[in-house]
């Protein structure tokens, strides 16, 4: 690129709303990840100035006693971005725990939050349950809300693509936005919306209301056409549709969930699904539709994933560039913040 094209480059982003994105490298992303979040970004990092955060940092909030998990996910989660086509000239990707700047905001913020308003935080109440952490909670983990509220306006994000579950962090980044604006009397920080994906949340191939991989009911995005049939033909359908000729349930029937999250062919999906309500629609051929489907959307995503994987070398360096990227803008948004303050400077 020579100077006046990089010039233009740079003129563009900087009228783009900026993204910030992240997810826990905690496993090898799945494709409900893919309906949720991935296929947005990768359709947003057009019209958007994009980061997306590896946050390794939140990770270990609950997996300090493995951090070997969290550590060799990073390279996967990468070459997932990199796999479903998130594109490094558009899109940087970064690392959290080599942003030192969001940790220093986070450790301000904490004095900004009571105890009380993280205990009331929803999501946060239902992964402490989830987890049995009962009375032994991380104080890490409790307030990981507040570290999210320094990434997302460490970036001076003010879009946040995420799934309902994260709303609640978008609400309290808001209130620490407020607070800081209101009190240093300057707007040092925007505030951030929340932009929901289209989709809710895609189902377990057992119908359970969260894919993941722990759980052993995801599809991962690098299943062979194997594993994909397989899953597929593992699907939960309609207990009561025993023959072909009996009426069927479409609601709560796994394969339909996944017809309306991947198949392109609405009406004719509308068509099948008054069909199978009638009677005579067997679940073999919805399955053998579906499982073409995602082998036809799966299959160039596994093979691009397996072409990268081959150069792990390149993937660490595209990390490497988002990351320094990154430390100049997240380190400009702390300076500014000190500033406001009035934190004294040597
Ligand atoms: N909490 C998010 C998740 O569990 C991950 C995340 C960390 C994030 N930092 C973020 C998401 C900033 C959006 C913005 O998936």
């Amino acid at each position: 690129m020579n100077m006046n094209a990089n010039a233009l480059a740079s003129s563009q982003t900087a009228t783009k709303p900026v993204i910030l994105t992240g997810d826990r490298p905690t496993g090898s992303l799945h494709i409900g990840h893919f309906v949720g979040s991935l296929r947005n970004r990768v359709s947003l990092q057009d019209s958007h100035q994009q980061f997306i955060l590896l946050a390794d940092l939140q990770a270990l909030t609950d997996n300090m006693a493995d951090p070997d998990k969290v550590t060799s996910n990073v390279t996967e989660v990468a070459l997932d971005y990199l796999a479903v086509g998130i594109d490094p000239g558009k899109t940087r990707i970064c690392l959290q725990s080599q942003l030192p700047a969001l940790s220093e905001m986070a450790m301000l913020y904490l004095n900004l939050v009571t105890v009380a308003r993280l205990e009331r935080n929803p999501t946060i109440k239902e992964e402490i349950r989830a987890r049995g952490f009962e009375r032994d909670i991380p104080a890490g983990f409790l307030c990981y809300p507040v570290s999210q509220a320094a990434d997302i306006t460490g970036f001076r994000a003010t879009v946040v693509p995420v799934g309902e579950d994260q709303l609640p962090m978008i609400e309290q980044t808001n209130e620490i936005v407020r607070r800081i604006n209101r009190q240093t009397g300057r707007d040092v920080l925007p505030e951030t919306t929340a932009l929901l994906s289209k989709t809710g949340r895609l189902p377990g191939i057992d119908g359970k209301a969260k894919m993941s991989k722990s759980l052993g009911n995801a599809i991962s995005l690098s299943a062979s056409p194997d594993e994909i049939d397989k899953a597929v033909q593992q699907m939960y359908t309609d207990a009561g549709h025993l023959r072909v000729s009996d009426p069927g349930k479409v609601e709560g029937n796994v394969v339909f969930t996944y017809l309306d999250a991947f198949d392109p062919e609405v009406d004719e999906v509308a068509t099948l699904k008054d069909h199978y309500r009638r009677g005579g629609l067997g679940d073999s051929m919805l399955k053998q539709r579906l499982s073409s489907i995602l082998n036809e959307i799966i299959g160039p995503i596994r093979e691009r994933r397996y072409e990268l994987a081959r150069d792990l070398g390149m993937v660490r360096d595209i990390v490497r560039d988002g990351t320094q990227s990154a430390q100049e803008l997240t380190q400009a948004t702390l300076d500014d913040i000190k500033c406001a303050f009035g934190l004294f400077r040597l």
